[in-house]
C-alpha cells in the first residue's frame, strides 16, 4: 500500500518537475513556425551573406532613416541598420521564439532603445508610420519556398513610404534542365516509393547541366503590386546526350546596385523533378513549361512539351 502511494507521489513529482523544466506550452502552435529559432540562429554563421547585407545597409541607411526588417529572425539585419545609424528600427517575425531571442540580443548589445521587435505576420503588421527603408531576407532558390514575394507585395501596398527603398532591390531567378540519377532516385527507398517533389541540391556534383542556364524571371520589388504568378515557356538547346530528370533553379538578388547576393553566399540550389524522365540528344531543342506562385510551395509544375 505504502509502495503504491509512493509511486503515485513520485509520478506526480516527475510531472511537476518536467512542467517546470519544459513549460506547459508544447501546444501545436509551438510547432507551426515556418522557421525555427534553430534555423534563424544557424544563419548567423553565413558570414558572406551578412557582410553583403552589412555593406548594402551602410550604403542606404542615414541618421533619419526609419527601417523595418520583415522576417527578422535573430534580429541581425535590424541590428546592422541600427549600427549604421538609423533613427529607429522595427523588426517583425511570425515566430515568437525568434522575437524573444532578438529582444534578448538587443538588450545584450544595448540597442533596445532604437530597435523594437514585434511578433506579427507581415499581413497583420499595421504600423502608424511608413518606413524609409524595408529590409526583407526571405530569399530562397527560385523564391518558391519562402515568403519574399508575398512579403514584398505587402511592403509596397502598406509599409513603405513613396520614396522608400527596399533591400533587396530586385531578384533574378535562373533555371537549367538537368540529369540527376541521385535526385531522381531518392524518392524510392527499398520497395517504398514516395511522391516526387522539389528538393535542395546538396552539392553541384549531384546534378549535370544539360543546357545553358536561362533567366526565368526578374522582379523589381518596387514594381511589385499585383498578384505575381510565374508562367513561362523556355526553349533550351541540349549540349550533351542524357536524360532530363528536372530543372535546377537558383537566384541572384541585387541588394543595392553595388551589392549582388549570390547562391554561394548561403543558399542551396533547388531541384524540381518532371513527371517522367525524358531521353534527349545533343543539339535537340526542348521546351519546358514552368508554372508557380512564389511562396506557394505546392503550386509548382514543370513539364517538357513534346
Ligand atoms: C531566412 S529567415 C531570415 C532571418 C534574418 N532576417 C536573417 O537575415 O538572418 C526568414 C525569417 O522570416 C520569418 N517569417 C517567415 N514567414 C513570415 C511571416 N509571414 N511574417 C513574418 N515573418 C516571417 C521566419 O520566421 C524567419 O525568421
Amino acid at each position: 500500500m505504502m509502495g503504491s502511494v509512493l509511486s503515485v507521489y513520485l509520478m506526480l513529482l516527475k510531472r511537476i518537475i518536467s512542467t517546470i523544466r519544459y513549460g506547459n506550452k508544447m501546444t501545436n502552435a509551438s510547432y507551426d513556425n515556418p522557421f525555427s529559432l534553430l534555423h534563424a540562429v544557424n544563419l548567423l554563421s553565413q558570414q558572406s551573406r551578412i557582410n553583403k547585407f552589412s555593406k548594402a545597409i551602410d550604403e542606404v541607411v542615414t541618421t533619419d532613416s526609419i527601417v523595418f526588417d520583415i522576417g527578422t529572425g535573430t534580429g541581425i539585419l535590424a541590428f546592422l541598420a541600427a549600427k549604421a545609424g538609423a533613427e529607429s528600427v522595427i523588426g517583425i517575425d511570425v515566430s515568437k521564439q525568434n522575437i524573444d531571442y532578438a529582444r534578448r540580443a538587443s538588450k545584450a548589445n544595448e540597442l533596445d532603445d532604437r530597435v523594437k521587435f514585434i511578433h506579427v505576420h507581415f499581413d497583420d503588421f499595421n504600423p502608424e508610420i511608413k518606413a524609409d527603408i524595408v529590409i526583407c531576407e526571405m530569399l530562397s532558390s527560385m523564391l518558391l519556398v519562402e515568403q519574399q514575394i508575398p512579403a514584398m507585395r505587402r511592403v509596397n501596398d502598406s509599409l513603405l513610404g513613396n520614396n522608400g527603398t527596399t533591400i533587396p532591390k530586385s531578384t533574378t531567378v535562373y533555371v537549367v534542365p538537368v540529369q540527376s540519377e541521385y535526385m531522381w532516385n531518392r524518392f524510392q527507398t527499398g520497395d517504398l516509393r514516395f511522391p516526387k517533389m522539389p528538393q535542395s541540391v546538396g552539392g553541384l556534383n549531384e546534378v549535370d547541366d544539360l543546357a545553358d542556364m536561362q533567366t526565368l524571371f526578374h522582379v523589381e520589388y518596387r514594381d511589385l503590386n499585383t498578384d505575381f504568378h510565374v508562367s513561362e515557356k523556355l526553349s533550351f538547346e541540349i549540349i550533351t546526350d542524357g536524360f532530363v530528370h528536372g530543372i535546377v533553379g537558383m537566384f541572384e538578388a541585387e541588394l543595392t546596385p553595388e551589392v549582388l547576393l549570390r547562391p554561394e553566399d548561403g543558399w542551396k540550389h533547388l531541384f524540381v523533378p518532371i513527371k517522367q524522365e525524358k531521353r534527349v540528344r545533343k543539339g535537340e531543342i526542348i521546351t519546358i513549361q514552368i508554372e508557380y506562385t512564389p511562396g506557394e510551395f505546392d503550386s509548382i509544375s514543370v513539364a517538357i512539351e513534346s
